[in-house]
């Protein structure tokens, strides 16, 4: 019985396997989409051409999506410069707004007209207007046996003249940047609009719905996106905030699809992906989860602790801590499932097997052989070598991140140096400008939750940096207060003048010969200079040689891999924070044994989660009303409401906000997140867990529409049947 029925089984396995030959690994350029990528996007289903994503001659996709600020996505869906972000990206603009009267995070924003939209000073929104390769020029003056920094400098100087030179219009700006390890370099010409308005944004039990707890995990029911508004000067150009300033008309807006996705149709997430490491040698791989991630996580891990529980008791701190919170936990939680997805899939092997096979080829060429012989094993020793010293760094860069009283010490130093640096004349001018800027910290800063963590993190620094790394003047102090953390912020805290606004104030309003010699004594900047002097002196000149080492080894090594493993894996440059397309399919995924996840969420999900009162989740009283009416309008199926959908489409922290589009390149979803066990898909990207989360477009449009009765926003979008 079981041999006959195995041929046609086989056969079966060997249809279902090439019907997904298809790769959905890659972040890729989009002005290289038609040479690289259009055969197999459309053999996935895409009914576009590459020229319809990106294209200099008309309006293409390209043309509605931004860089949001520099640290996510947004796209543009109406003709009047609406943009689409998420929750979370808009979540400091929306704090800022927001008071303990007029709690925007809390409740919700809805401008009713466009007076009402709001103006956020310092956010931008920037468009791409062309890519083109200058690797030639870039790279003309470079020669063999030039040191990282002759190249660097040499390259730097083509960098300027074909910037001078390129062609452009005067309100628009250039940028190159290095791609597969500076074995390439693209310039993008660029527009950045400054007058960038909040037009509206859901509460957080619907924007940030399961909140932290929820972060990184399917499935998932979180309605993340906010609205802006593009403002341009009346003739359509970049323009400083002004009241005259007129709604973007743009090249492009994108037209949202009513219809929803099923499994296994194409999408692609148009974005600008921030940083991956996808061609880290195993060491590297090894280092990052086993070393890295470990000790970041642990500091976190302590302060987030902290913070919660003053959080949950306080509504003020909750404010002041709310946005600090969701950062810090972001990475901490993103590190533990990296960790965790590499070990469950076997990264570090996998990778040993990649190099056993690279190296194997490499030795059966003698061209390659003689170019790149002990390439690697270099590489892998140089991160060997370079360890300790990025786990200080590590250990350090978290410590003075999460004591806020150190980072506000940082601050007072730099300011004091810039005040040496550009002469005593400009104290006055200076000390106004220090004062401003720190106007925003102490408003949420509270220094009790900051001794408490200080605490901590000075225990684990002491116990996780060795000796010698930390420095002599570190030590010494660590040993007056008796080598514990309590005993050092107990003193640090009661006498630092830094602990508020008033004392900072009093304390700088002195002459400047006196906060100089006064800043000496004050003990956490005393500290944070003493730690810092180690950290200068032991290792970061070590570190930053190291280094230096390796981006040259790995950057040959990036040639090398694409010479040799060319017809075994297909290359696309690490994400550097640039236009990219990514592309799958919508799919499930099953993240361990006997477990499947579907691919689709639904509103019931929310009402299964719902805990009232809850602070991550809690559902508005209007929302369970809709529910209960099934009042979906016409953005629900067949009695349902879809909330969430996932899909393997490559994606990384910056893609959040990017739209994702189907196969007509018409708006279906909105990225904001991966799920827990493909996080590792930095560094280890596999298509059997790696999946994005989005948010159903109709759910965001139900939201607007019926839940905040924001109709203005509904018609001046295109929406297609
Ligand atoms: N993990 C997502 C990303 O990296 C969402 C983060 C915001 N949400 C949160 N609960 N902190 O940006
Ligand atoms: N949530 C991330 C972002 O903010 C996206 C991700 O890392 O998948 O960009």
């Amino acid at each position: 019985m079981l041999q006959r029925i195995v041929k046609p089984l086989l056969l079966l396995v060997l249809i279902v396997q090439t019907g997904r030959t298809y790769a959905t690994e890659g972040m890729w350029l989009p002005q290289l989409l038609s040479t690289l990528n259009e055969k197999e996007m459309k053999g996935m289903g895409m009914k576009i051409n590459a020229s319809d994503i990106y294209n200099i001659n008309k309006g293409s996709l390209k043309d509605a999506i931004v860089s949001f600020g520099g640290f996510c996505t947004a796209e543009v869906i109406s003709n009047q410069g609406l943009l689409l972000t998420n929750h979370h990206c808009g979540y400091d603009a929306i704090q800022k707004h927001s008071t303990l009267q007029n709690n925007f995070l809390e409740n919700g924003f809805w401008a009713k007209s466009a007076v009402e939209e709001l103006p956020n000073p310092g956010l931008t929104a920037t468009f791409i207007v062309r890519i083109d390769d200058v690797t030639k020029s870039a790279l003309q003056d470079v020669k063999g046996g030039m040191s990282e920094k002759e190249r660097q400098s040499a390259i730097d100087k083509r960098l300027n003249e074909i910037k001078q030179t390129v062609r452009k219009e005067s309100w628009q700006d250039v940028m190159v940047k290095p791609f597969f390890e500076g074995n390439q370099y693209f310039l993008f010409v660029t527009e950045t609009y400054k007058d960038v308005r909040l037009v509206g944004a859901p509460p957080s039990s619907i924007g940030k719905f399961g909140s932290d707890t929820d972060n990184w995990v399917w499935p998932r029911h979180t309605g993340d996106f906010s609205m802006f508004r593009i403002y341009a000067g009346k003739d359509g150009r970049p323009a400083p905030y002004s009241g005259d300033n007129v709604p973007l008309k743009p090249k492009y807006a994108l037209p949202i699809s009513m219809k929803g996705v099923k499994q296994n149709d194409f999408t692609m997430v148009l974005g600008f992906p921030g940083r991956t490491n996808e061609y880290l040698p195993s060491e590297g791989v090894k280092q990052t989860v086993e070393v890295l991630d470990a000790a970041k996580v642990e500091m976190r891990d302590a302060a987030l602790k902290i913070m919660d529980g003053y959080m949950r008791k306080d509504a003020q701190i909750k404010i002041q801590y709310a946005a600090k919170y969701a950062g810090t936990a972001n990475y901490w939680k993103k590190w533990m499932g990296e960790m965790q997805g590499v070990k469950q899939t076997n990264g570090i092997g996998k990778k040993q097997q990649y190099e056993a096979e690279y190296k194997q080829l490499l030795q059966a060429n003698p061209v390659w052989k003689q170019q790149y012989a002990g390439t690697l094993d270099s590489l892998n020793g140089y991160y060997r070598q370079i360890q300790p010293y990025a786990q200080a760094r590590d250990y350090y860069s978290e410590l003075v991140k999460n004591v806020e009283l150190f980072t506000a010490s940082d601050r007072l130093i730099s300011f004091l140096n810039d005040v040496h640096e550009r002469g005593e004349g400009q104290f006055e001018t200076l000390r106004q400008q220090f004062l401003e800027s720190m106007q925003p910290f102490y408003q949420n800063y509270n220094a009790k939750v900051d001794h408490d963590i200080c605490i901590s993190l000075m225990d684990i620094y002491a116990k996780g940096v060795p000796k010698q790394y930390a420095g002599n003047e570190y030590q010494q102090i660590w040993i007056e207060n008796n080598k514990d953390g309590r005993t050092l912020a107990d003193q640090l805290y009661a006498s630092s003048g830094l602990t508020s606004m008033d004392k900072l104030k009093s304390f700088i309003q002195q002459p400047y010969n006196t906060v100089v010699a006064q800043m000496w004594k004050d003990p956490a900047t005393h500290l944070v200079m003493a730690m810092r002097k180690g950290f200068v002196e032991n290792v970061s000149k070590p570190l930053s040689d190291i280094q230096s080492s390796i981006n040259n080894l790995q950057r040959t090594y990036m040639q090398a891999q694409m010479d040799v493993m060319a017809g075994k894996k297909r290359f696309y440059p690490d994400a550097n924070s640039t236009l990219r397309v990514t592309y799958g399919k919508v799919d499930g995924y099953n993240p361990r044994d006997a477990i499947h996840y579907d691919f689709y969420t639904y509103l019931d999900g929310v009402m299964e989660k719902y805990i009232p009162g809850d602070y991550e989740f809690d559902v508005p009283a209007k929302l369970i009303e809709l529910y209960k009416k099934k009042d979906y309008g016409r953005y629900g199926v067949n009695g349902k409401m879809p909330v969430c959908f996932i899909g393997s489409n490559h994606s990384t922290g910056g893609n959040s906000g990017s739209p994702a589009l189907d196969a007509y390149g018409h708006l279906v979803g909105l990225n904001f997140d991966r799920t827990w066990e493909g996080t590792m898909s930095d560094i280890n990207y596999d298509p059997s867990i790696c999946r994005n989360i989005m948010v159903d477009i109709r759910y965001v449009l139900f939201i607007v529409d019926k839940y905040a009765g924001c109709t203005r926003l509904i018609d001046e979008m295109k929406l297609v049947n």
